[in-house]
């Protein structure tokens, strides 16, 4: 194969794109590109080039652990500001991020999940009661309900914390930190690096809300060395736990690394993937017909249990849809892997030349509409795509929102359980509506992505179960 020249937008000396950056939806422009330039291209920001891919071919190959691996860049760098070397923002190589990782999997694993079904449980049904007691015919605000339940969700699971955001009624302290903060790194990001040194009063708030969140954790933390249990959540595997490989425990530093990082990640995407769900699945009646009859078969009217879930084949296959079309990190970073000993020079398909430090940005959920894995209805929420037999005979890399290979996500199993249950626990009770039936989905951007203004309306079907 010929080399061939890769294309991007020109952009200007030094900074780069910076300027045809859409700044409260960034990712809109990256998809824009894509339209415009096709799978690859280059993307000037923060001082470097990255290259952007958005086909199956192509991020089929760059998902090669071989040759590629994760590049922790932009605004996730920045995110190490305020959690350091946790485990979501850890270099390739870096030894803590290979500790905290074995120490944490099996407290991640199906069992140790199993053992948090009371808790979710608990959190679902304080949803439902919330939304049961609305006087008829409140317009719900779907991403932030859900960023209630998920929070909660979190904190009671992982650390033992009651973050009670449904009594109050603004949203816990920590979500206006966490949103702040990650805003901010994402514009931090795409700055130059001599910018971000000058001070200004977004980078004072950007540290007081890092001290804030850090507070929160060493607070739980506190709480449990002084009330210690034996429960088997994920800060008692960091106060416990020793690496299998080095014997080495966790730090107190990095405990509140990974607890801050556990706060985040482990509820942004979960409430985002929820409010997809609930919106793909007002737009389409017959798909909404389906997983409320899934559900009433499964589960009946009783409390729901640990041994429904697997059987609810339609409501996975409707996450998963969501989660294709609607991937709450809709981007991955990876560059050439730091310690391979590359052919020279790297290549791409055999034509595109990627440079030894390149950063590569894997735009996974343009991916997830290419029309030679998904046909020409790419575009088109279709469940039936992803009930298993179908699901199984995907190719490699044709779905991965939740990352990939020994990055990708931890908390995979654990959102999954809660994602089941909260959608068993709300069809099982609630009938649903659109609050405005014109509603066209906008999207709200921090690091991940969530329905924008998305209203929606809940009538009991019958007294809660
Ligand atoms: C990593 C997606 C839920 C904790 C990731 C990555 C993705 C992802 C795409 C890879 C990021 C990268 O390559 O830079 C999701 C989605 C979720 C979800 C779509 C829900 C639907 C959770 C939950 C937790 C969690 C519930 C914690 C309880 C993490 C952590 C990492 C991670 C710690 C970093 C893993 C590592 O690099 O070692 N997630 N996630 N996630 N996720 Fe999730």
């Amino acid at each position: 194969k010929q080399l061939k020249p890769i294309p991007g937008p020109p952009g200007l000396p030094i900074v780069g794109n910076i300027f045809d950056m859409d700044l409260v939806t960034p990712l809109k422009t990256i998809e824009g590109f894509a339209d415009q330039y096709g799978p690859i291209y280059t993307l000037k920001l923060g001082g470097r080039e990255n290259l952007v891919l958005s086909s199956h071919e192509l991020i089929n190959e760059a998902c090669d652990e071989k040759r590629f691996a994760k590049q922790v860049a932009g605004g996730l760098e920045q995110v190490r500001n305020g959690v350091g070397d946790g485990l979501f923002t850890g270099y390739t190589g870096e030894e803590n991020w290979g500790v905290a990782h074995r120490i944490l999997i099996p407290a991640f694993g199906p069992l140790s999940i199993r053992d948090m079904f009371d808790e979710m449980v608990d959190m679902a049904n304080q949803l439902a009661l919330k939304w049961a007691r609305l006087p008829t015919g409140t317009a719900i605000d779907a991403s932030d309900d859900f960023t209630r339940l998920t929070l909660d969700t979190i904190a009671l699971c992982a650390m033992g914390g009651r973050f009670n955001s449904f009594y109050t009624e603004h949203q816990h302290p920590f979500v206006d930190a966490m949103v702040n903060f990650l805003i901010e790194s994402g514009n931090r990001g795409r700055r130059l690096p001599a910018m971000n040194r000058i001070p200004t009063s977004a980078s004072e708030s950007y540290f007081k809300d890092i001290d804030f969140m850090k507070q929160v954790a060493l607070d739980l933390l506190k709480e449990r060395r002084e009330n210690p249990t034996d429960k088997k959540d994920l800060l008692n595997a960091m106060i416990n736990g020793k690496d299998p490989q080095t014997g080495k425990g966790l730090s107190d530093q990095s405990i509140v690394n990974n607890m801050i990082t556990f706060l985040i990640a482990g509820h942004e995407t979960t409430s985002g993937t929820l409010a997809f769900t609930m919106h793909n699945l007002l737009k389409n009646p017959s798909t909404y017909k389906k997983i409320q009859e899934e559900i009433d078969t499964v589960c009946g009217r009783g409390p729901i249990s640990l041994e429904h879930l697997p059987k609810l084949k339609y409501t996975a296959a409707v996450l998963r849809e969501t989660l294709r079309l609607s991937s709450p990190i809709p981007i991955i970073n990876v560059r050439p892997h730091p310690f391979d000993n590359h052919e020279d020079p790297i290549l791409l398909n055999g034509q595109y030349k990627v440079g030894k430090d390149q950063s590569m940005i894997l735009l996974i959920k343009k991916m997830h509409q290419d029309p030679n894995i998904y046909g020409q209805d790419a575009d088109e929420f279709k469940p039936e795509r992803m009930l298993d037999e179908e699901f199984n005979k995907l190719p490699p890399n044709a779905w991965k929102p939740f990352g990939n290979g020994v990055r990708a996500c931890i908390g995979r199993p654990f959102a999954w359980q809660e994602m089941l249950l909260v959608l068993a626990v709300l069809f099982q009770n609630f009938d649903f509506y659109m609050a405005d039936s014109s509603y066209q989905l906008a999207i709200k951007q921090n690091l991940t992505i969530k329905p924008k203004d998305f209203y929606m309306k809940a009538r009991l079907r019958h007294g809660m179960t």
